[in-house]
């Protein structure tokens, strides 16, 4: 419904130069980046927590999109939320302390924006409950844990389409992000059921010639 983005996951550049990396998008002309948080629990690899989003404000302004997956996200938001995160999206299927609802009102009460995120097997009827309190539904496109994994075209693209149409009918307003396995050839197709928001790892940070690959995709989702 809005202009659509190519958000870059930092999981998938050189992490021994994370100031180029960052620079390498901003110098594509990003705007938004995606920064996986995993907590080998909720997921079954680990990468970094609010230390490294620190680190990437440090080097930039872009929108910082922090995708937290992890258990108990609850107990740590406050930390991504000092780490200087813009928006923090959180699973439905994840354990909490105290409760979605609460976790996503507490992250906007805080003036950052607040994201659910849905894994491959949940149907979209599990955030029904939040959908007046979010800012971007993100319906996961792979299993979460690891770059470098194929489009799961049949499993998610009947629920994205369900979600925009649900948005449409309902005068909502949330964006629709997808991730894992975005390509020039998979996110097409995501556009087509809804999608705005097009989070790519391995064929963003892949390429050696940034500019290109970054034109490229710009230009299948236009
Ligand atoms: C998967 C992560 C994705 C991942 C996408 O668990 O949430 O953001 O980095 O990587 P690609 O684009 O390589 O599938
Ligand atoms: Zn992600």
């Amino acid at each position: 419904h809005e202009t659509p983005l190519i958000l870059p996951s930092l999981l998938a550049a050189d992490w021994s130069r994370v100031a180029a990396e960052v620079k390498r998008a901003e110098d594509a002309g990003v705007q938004w980046l995606h920064l996986d948080v995993m907590d080998g629990a909720f997921v079954d690899n680990i990468s970094f927590g609010p230390q490294m989003v620190q680190t990437v404000r440090k080097c930039t302004s872009m929108y910082l999109d922090v995708h937290l997956m992890i258990h108990r996200p609850d107990h740590y938001v406050d930390r991504f939320i000092h780490a200087g995160a813009d928006n923090i999206t959180i699973h439905v299927e994840a354990r909490y302390d105290n409760s979605v609802l609460e976790t996503l009102r507490h992250i906007r009460a805080a003036g950052k924006h607040a994201g659910i995120a849905l894994h491959p097997d949940t149907p979209f009827e599990a955030a029904l409950p939040y959908v007046n309190d979010i800012d971007l539904l993100l319906v996961m496109t792979v299993v979460p844990g690891f770059g470098g994994q194929p489009f799961m075209e049949k499993e998610t693209m009947p629920k994205l389409a369900a979600a925009r149409d649900y948005r449409d009918a309902h005068g909502l307003k949330y964006h629709l992000e997808v991730d894992g396995g975005i390509y020039p050839h998979t996110a097409p197709i995501a556009k087509a059921n809804g999608a705005n928001l097009f989070v790519c790892g391995t064929s963003f940070y892949g390429p050696s010639d940034t500019a290109a690959a970054m034109a490229e995709l710009k230009t299948c989702v236009a």
